[in-house]
């Protein structure tokens, strides 16, 4: 197995945590360097169970994407085979909210990660093996009506200041590639649910809501319709888009598991329901309040992820809802976490997201 070293961005997200650990233990032969500004998504806590590691596979480094100088000087002192570029400001509600930061990491952040690979790849001779890979969302696509699927020729029609930073950010890094020849992938996601999701996104903030006995709110008719992947289901296929991947070319993961927002809630209350013991008349379903939609709601999001089932041999390996069942279980066992992450500024976004609606 090939030795690789990687710059990983945003590593101390939700995707990130995730793929790092992953690598750790799937690719003994692979190093980490880490690079997450620590906003209110990262956490450092997420590795605080990790063996102490005598070859320091995992390197941890505090800072931003968007400064120049630590990129130059991260580029400097190690030699990277891949960037495996997550950090981003994901959430679409927060986009609405405040869309400056979203323009700020997003776009700026990874045009300058960008320019650093860029004149890092030159110096080093141009290596045929090095590869960009931009982690992006099937939300570039825009919204689907009932039928069809998003394939990789999908033209971009982003609907929420995220989703077209994120546009924007897919366009930097195929320009990159077609003008400059640096080697890059772009893979487009759909959502992903798993253990160390911050509790802003529909199902951690769920569960936890239903733990605190909470209401539930669900945007508009709920009948909003996502395809849901494991997390540990997008790192596996991650990888073997660093190690198989084409240079220039883009990967649609998904998992084919749509479901409407009402479901995966109702959903999420019967494993909870079960897990606490809470008697017919106390369903938590009781506490589901359909609340004002949010504004620019993108209908339905499908994935055709053909492509890299057939050219990488891709698949998810998770059943959906056995991974709901274990992602429910990690956040029960794991209320220290929870506690760790949800910080006064946690409280302040749970008002003012949720206070009007
Ligand atoms: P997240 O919000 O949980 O984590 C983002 C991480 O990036 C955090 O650790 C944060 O501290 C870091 N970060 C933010 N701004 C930074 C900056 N300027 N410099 C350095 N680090 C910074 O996000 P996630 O859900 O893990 O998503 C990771 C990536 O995957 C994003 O690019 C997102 O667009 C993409 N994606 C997410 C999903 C999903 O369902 N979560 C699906 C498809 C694609
Ligand atoms: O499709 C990939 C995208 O999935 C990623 O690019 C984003 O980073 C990620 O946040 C996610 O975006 P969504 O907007 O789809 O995820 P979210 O969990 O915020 O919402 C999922 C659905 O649930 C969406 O239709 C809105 C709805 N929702 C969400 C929240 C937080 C509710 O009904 N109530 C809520 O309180």
């Amino acid at each position: 197995m090939s030795t690789k070293i990687l710059l990983v961005t945003g590593g101390a997200g939700f995707i990130g945590t995730n793929f790092v650990r992953h690598v750790l233990t799937e690719r003994p032969n692979w190093r980490i360097v880490n690079l997450d500004a620590l906003t209110y998504a990262g956490n450092l806590v997420n590795f605080q169970d990790l063996a102490p590691d005598p070859a320091a596979r995992h390197r941890f480094v505090h800072g931003a994407i968007q400064d120049s100088a630590l990129l130059e000087q991260l580029f400097t002192e190690e030699s990277f085979d891949a960037v495996v570029h997550f950090a981003a400001e994901s959430h679409v509600d927060r986009s609405i909210l405040g869309p400056e930061a979203f323009v700020e990491t997003n776009v700026v952040g990874t045009f300058r990660l960008l320019e650093a690979s860029l004149n890092n790849w030159k110096r080093k001779d141009k290596p045929e093996h090095f590869c960009f890979l931009h982690i992006s969302t099937d939300e570039v696509y825009g919204s689907l009506g009932a039928e069809g699927y998003f394939t990789e020729e999908s033209p971009y029609d982003p609907s929420s200041p995220y989703s077209a930073t994120k546009a924007g950010s897919d366009h930097l890094v195929r320009a990159y590639f077609r003008t400059f020849g640096l080697p890059a992938i772009i893979t487009n996601c759909s959502n992903n649910f798993g253990p160390y999701q911050f509790p802003e996104k529909l199902i951690p903030l769920m569960i936890l809501n239903v733990m605190e006995d909470k209401p539930l709110p669900v945007y508009g008719d709920g009948k909003y319709v996502r395809d849901w992947l494991y997390v540990i289901d997008h790192c596996d296929g991650l990888v073997r888009v660093l190690e198989q991947g084409k240079p220039g070319e883009t990967y649609n993961v998904g998992s084919g598991e749509e479901l409407q927002n009402i479901e995966v809630v109702h959903l999420l209350c019967n494993l909870l329901d079960a897990r606490l013991q809470k008697p017919k008349s106390k369903s938590s379903r009781r506490l589901i309040q359909f609340v004002s939609d949010r504004p620019g709601h993108d209908r339905r999001y499908a994935i055709d992820a053909s492509k890299i089932k057939r050219e990488l041999g891709w698949g998810p390996a998770h059943d959906f809802e056995e991974a709901l069942a274990a992602t429910v279980d990690w956040y029960l066992h794991n209320l220290d976490w929870v506690e760790l992450v949800r910080s006064g500024e946690y409280r302040k976004w749970i008002e003012i997201n949720y206070g009007d609606r």
